[in-house]
């Protein structure tokens, strides 16, 4: 029997992040929760639809990130269809995929944390915005505009402008690519790559200043996961999930994705709706691991590119095993932005892109489908029980903001640690807070449907469980 739930309504949801810190008895912070207050219930909402209908809906859980979403959705529609699909659709995905890579790194790096970055976490809260950045280095915001928009273009090129109409579908893509659209790409990559190696050049520049941020953001052991390519290099599309500890070690390797369930399982708290998943073989919570930039780095063996692979030597630097600070999803992030331009040149150079044989026909054939990708975010899973007919039974999606959800408790917590002093909630501090939370780049979208700023509530709990102070924003 397949029962319908529609939980409404699941579009006009605000997204709320609150943040709880606990003080002790002598008023230093015992206690951090990063509460994600929202409940989409897209896993419901999606049972008893067609899986070839869930990349078009699943595009939709985020405003953000729809492209993750369409080519995860997709892959696990392949898995029902238990086809292998063409050559020149996987090319075309993986186009799809790195021009998603660099918008959303280009949106958290240059319009979330510029203005940290460069213009400093205590720096006049009227002035550290992209405004203020533009004063000060105009060049940074052209860069973080004009590679935003080269993200934007590529997957304009694909998959059209409304991107939300699923140009991704199970067992390919919906139209080859236009000789003309490849050129104009082509044409447009020197330029991004220079905007790229200027704000390599910058970043590193200020990196130095903020040893103390680096210090205290998430700077912890925990494992890291994410996908790595049959020689152990980065991927973001395909390949195997690998696992390493705080020490580079490797925990598992070689792992099939859609196994994902004998190594994770999700716990749940009462006091957030993001669950909160976890490397079973550790227990929770002390199976808690990283995914996304940082986690992609660490287990990757190397990048596969020249240009990335000379900057991971210098990123390796940061750590004595694995790069342990959250603060450092930054650098990752531009690392894995240039890693994808210079893939995209490869692609691009490729004229196997142009083939016109891009979907392989088939019928359902199986009754679960996992899809996994790397999202910006990191590993990004969709989960598919299908009935004979096709229409879902049971959905679940492991996003990555929830894979994160325990490191970034314990981020909050290590944060407030260092930067709470007494009864007050300082702008320094809640800047720091949201700041280190921000590094992570969550997509509260995912999770709550929340677009643009980050809207955050900040209170100081005491003993007795009394708020002593409280600050929101957005
Ligand atoms: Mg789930
Ligand atoms: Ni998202």
């Amino acid at each position: 029997m397949l029962e319908r739930i529609v939980i409404e309504p699941v579009t006009r949801i605000e997204g709320h992040a609150k943040i709880t810190l606990h003080l002790g008895p002598d008023g230093a912070v015992t206690g951090a929760r990063f509460h994600v207050t929202e409940f989409r219930g897209f896993e419901k909402f999606c049972e008893g639809r067609s899986f070839r209908e869930m990349p078009a809906i699943t595009a939709r859980i985020c405003g953000i990130c729809p492209v993750s979403h369409m080519l995860a959705s997709a892959k696990a529609g392949d898995a029902l269809l238990a086809v292998s699909i063409p050559d020149t659709a996987v090319l075309l995905r993986r186009i799809l995929n790195y021009g998603q890579l660099v918008q959303s790194h280009a949106l958290s790096f240059f319009h979330m944390s510029s203005p940290d970055l460069l213009l400093g976490y205590d720096a006049d809260p009227a002035k550290r915005s992209v405004l203020g950045v533009f004063e000060a280095h105009p060049q940074v915001v052209r860069d973080g505009i004009g590679l935003r928009q080269f993200g934007q273009q590529v997957i304009e090129a694909l998959a059209g402008r409304r991107i939300h109409a699923s140009w991704v579908v199970p067992g390919g893509v919906d139209e080859p690519l236009a000789a003309a659209a490849r050129d104009r790409l082509r044409a447009a990559l020197p330029a991004a790559r220079e905007a790229m190696d200027r704000t390599l050049t910058q970043f590193k520049r200020v990196m130095d200043g903020h040893a103390e941020e680096a210090r205290h953001f998430g700077n912890f052991p925990s494992l890291f996961m994410g996908l790595v390519g049959p020689n152990g290099e980065l991927e973001h599309y395909d390949g195997r999930l690998r696992i390493v500890d705080a020490t580079g070690s490797m925990v598992a390797d070689g792992l099939d994705p859609s196994r994902y369930r004998d190594v994770i399982d999700e716990a749940v708290e009462e006091w957030s709706y993001l669950k909160f998943p976890y490397y079973k073989p550790l227990g929770y919570p002390g199976g808690m691991y990283r995914v996304g930039p940082l986690a992609r780095l660490n287990v990757a063996s190397r990048c596969g590119t020249p240009a990335a692979d000379r900057e991971l030597a210098e990123f390796r630097q940061l750590g004595r095993g694995a790069v342990l600070s959250s603060f450092h999803y930054h650098y990752a992030r531009l690392i894995e932005t240039l890693f994808a331009l210079e893939r995209l040149a490869e692609l691009l150079d490729d004229d196997a892109v142009l083939g016109k044989d891009v979907m392989a026909h088939a019928r359902r054939s199986r009754l679960r489908g996992v899809g996994v990708t790397e999202a910006p975010r990191g590993t990004l899973f969709h989960d598919y029980e299908a009935a004979p007919g096709g229409l879902l039974q049971r959905v679940n999606l492991v996003i990555a903001t929830g894979q994160n959800n325990l490191a970034m408790n314990e981020a909050v917590l290590q944060i407030a640690r260092h930067y709470v002093d007494g009864r007050r909630i300082t702008e320094g501090m809640l800047n720091r807070v949201e700041a280190g939370i921000r590094a992570f780049d969550p997509c509260l979208s995912c999770s709550t449907h929340a677009f643009g700023a980050m809207p955050l509530r900040v209170q100081l709990v005491d003993e007795s469980g009394a708020v002593v102070d409280e600050i929101a924003r957005g």
